[in-house]
């Protein structure tokens, strides 16, 4: 197995035709972009469109410290431009009208289409025209709930092009999940799809919608149009036949078809110049409190980034085909599905199924398909290939690929290795990529060129990145070491608030360490000055690369009417990377039997998703607290791991609780 100090050169093949082909000409260009971020910035600004131009003075401002005032920054504040103008219409004007933007691959293998930048605008300004004749103005929110096709980006960048906010929530929260977050961002339109499939799975999404506006209407608040893609009509289903599209429940006056609306309007839309700072899309995260943040971005420094990093971080060139498998619902799907490729005048591929349908080794088929150069997955799905087999991946051809890419945890070394060996034949480079929703692209990420990979190790800062870490006490570790991993200065797509909520986006993320924006993860310097992330320090898990809180889990469990307490944590999974623990307090009219934990799983699905289904649950007559009653969740995360060495327990109101959790653990945890 490789250890810390495996280093990896970037193959010379790799490295000599890169755009960065060498670690001194990343250093050189890191100082750049920190010493003279206008500089920096101020030239691939000029690579895009302003409507009015940025004005020197008002580059990048920003406050970091909570203790000086109000936290906020800005980045090109007052100059004007689009962004869907921007990645569509001027791609036209640049002569990549006829450019594949997005090969679509459906889950059935039978089924794919293309659309081509020229065709992309034209749908986009007609979608545009049709949420504009809905009533959306510039600055209203549109909610989304898509699965992976083509109408999902055509959606968004309608959204962008008319200066709406987008809001989209990954197409597989339950319809609890969703009511919230619409009512939440106050979305009166909605798109959608009456279903797809994801592998032998139909998911019936425009029925979750009907329970989620029934939902919002039971609170008094009304979605006044959804529009609907008739979608499973037209694909294969894994029974190898057409499904019945009049079986999807239309509401007179409120549902209509994306057919029968779309293609009437007209193809063209002139775009609505909005400020860079303006907000462009938002988009829900777990908090640790239980609450969903809605993470807003802005239009100018998101653009700037998105297209950077995409850039780099892949080392696209203008011929290369480029596939990442993120759904659309996450920032993995908004940065690198749609924004960022499409900025550099990308083709891209959009996969709509699972990497197991209808084999195990599909991801390997539509690389070869496609004759993929980038692939950018998550660690979780490597793991799950793994199990398969390198036999699987061997009987197709890889040799198109040199760059692939990680995201979403951390990527233990034998998943890397594997990946390294099998799937990039010991020529690509890895990039393990780390960043979060909020940052809204890659902070921490190796360049395929120039970056020495060490397994496991997200490396270095991005451009216009500094990474430092802190210890409890607020004081910077310089050199070796461990710490919380915080950003002194923002860089132009680091979020700007969240939704209705400044307050709490500044003590979230900047009252730990004032002056500093603090991820919630946790890294360590080693000797070669790499950064690897080992983890959120707060009470936070990370589930095949999906982040919840404990604190969300934990309410839903309490909403049983025969649970009285229950306390969460993470426990280590080969394949999920992190799962659900739980531990759960019966009340006098419960009792814990099957049949509860079967009604507790099934509360979490409904509530939150079946990704937060727990793993284990475990009965706690008694849980472990301090004297003054807090949970120690870090027992309990021993006592998940069946680790018994459990240290200092002194403050423990009742040490035998903990003997007697250990002692009724779970035979299958
Ligand atoms: O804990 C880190 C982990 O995922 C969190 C962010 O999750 P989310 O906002 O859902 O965005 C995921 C996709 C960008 C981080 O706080 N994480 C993400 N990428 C990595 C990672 N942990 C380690 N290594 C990574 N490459």
């Amino acid at each position: 197995m490789p250890s810390e100090k495996s280093v990896y050169p970037p193959h010379p093949s790799i490295a000599r035709s890169a755009h960065i082909s060498s670690f001194a000409q990343y250093q050189e260009m890191y100082k750049r972009s920190i010493e003279r971020p206008d500089e920096f910035w101020g030239e691939i600004a000029k690579q895009f469109y302003w409507e009015t131009p940025i004005d020197p003075d008002n580059f990048f401002k920003y406050n970091f410290d909570i203790t000086k005032g109000p936290i906020f920054t800005k980045w090109l504040d007052g100059a004007r431009t689009n962004i869907s103008y921007n990645v569509l219409d001027m791609n036209v004007k640049r002569g990549h009208g006829d450019k594949v933007a997005f090969y679509w691959e459906g889950n059935h293998p039978d089924d794919y289409s293309r659309l081509t930048y020229k065709k992309l605008l034209e749908e986009v300004c007609r979608c545009a025209n049709v949420l504009k004749s809905k009533g959306v103005q510039k600055g209203d929110r549109v909610a989304v709930y898509m699965p992976m096709i083509l109408e999902a980006v055509i959606t968004l960048l309608a959204c962008t092009r008319i200066g709406a906010v987008h809001s989209l929530v990954f197409a597989g929260f339950s319809a609890d999940n969703f009511a919230e977050r619409i009512m939440d961002c106050g979305a009166r339109v909605l798109v959608t799809a009456d279903g797809a499939w994801r592998g032998e799975k139909l998911l019936q999404l425009k029925v979750i919608c009907d329970q989620a506006m029934v939902k919002c209407a039971q609170k008094g608040y009304n979605i006044e149009s959804c529009i609907v893609v008739s979608h499973l009509g037209r694909v294969m289903s894994p029974m190898g036949t057409h499904y019945n599209a009049n079986k999807t429940p239309m509401q007179e006056g409120r549902d209509i078809y994306w057919h029968e609306i779309i293609p009437e309007a007209s193809p063209s839309c002139y775009p609505e110049w909005v400020e860079a700072e303006d907000p462009m899309f938002m988009l829900y995260t777990s908090g640790s409190t239980g609450k969903p943040k809605g993470v807003v971005h802005t239009t100018g420094g998101y653009l700037l980034y998105a297209a950077t990093t995409f850039k780099y971080v892949f080392d696209y060139k203008p011929n290369d085909v480029y596939w990442c498998t993120a759904d659309i619902g996450w920032i993995t799907g908004h940065t690198y599905v749609v924004y960022g490729p499409l900025a550099n005048a990308a083709t891209s591929i959009v996969y709509e199924g699972t990497p197991f349908y209808p084999e195990n080794d599909r991801f390997w088929a539509v690389i070869d398909k496609y004759k993929v150069n980038q692939f950018y997955t998550a660690p979780t799905a490597i793991r799950a290939l793994m199990k398969f087999g390198e036999d699987l991946v061997k009987k197709h051809d890889l040799s198109t690929l040199r760059v692939l890419g990680s995201v979403g945890e951390p990527i233990n070394p034998e998943a890397w290795l594997w990946y390294y060996k099998y799937v990039g034949h010991e020529k690509c480079s890895i990039v393990d990529t780390f960043w979060q929703t909020e940052t809204g692209g890659h902070v921490l990420t190796p360049l395929p060129g120039a970056t020495p990979m060490k397994p496991g190790a997200a490396s270095f800062p991005f451009f216009g990145v500094q990474a430092v870490l802190l210890d409890e006490a607020g004081k910077e570790i310089k050199g070796e070491g461990e710490g919380y991993l915080v950003f002194p200065q923002p860089w132009p797509s680091l979020m700007r608030t969240l939704y209705n909520d400044h307050d709490r986006y500044e003590t979230t993320y900047f009252t730990k360490f004032p002056g500093y924006y603090c991820t919630g993860d946790g890294a360590k310097r080693d000797a070669d000055g790499y950064l690897w992330v080992t983890g959120r320090v707060d009470d936070m898990l990370n589930v095949s690369g999906h982040l919840m809180s404990t604190a969300e889990v934990e309410s839903v469990l309490t909403e049983h009417p025969s649970i009285s307490e229950a306390a969460v944590v993470a426990k280590s999974h080969p394949v999920k990377g992190e799962c659900l623990y739980c531990f759960v307090t019966t009340n006098e009219h419960g009792e814990f039997d099957e049949k509860l934990q079967k009604e507790l799983r099934q509360l979490v699905r409904e509530r939150i998703a079946p990704f937060a289904m727990p793993d284990v649950i475990q009965n706690a007559p008694g849980l472990p607290k301090t004297r003054s009653g807090k949970i120690m969740r870090r027992i309990l995360r021993k006592i998940a791991a069946g680790d018994r060495d459990i240290g200092d327990t002194s403050t423990l109101a009742d040490p035998a609780v903990v003997q007697q959790l250990f002692a009724t653990r779970p035979i299958t945890a």
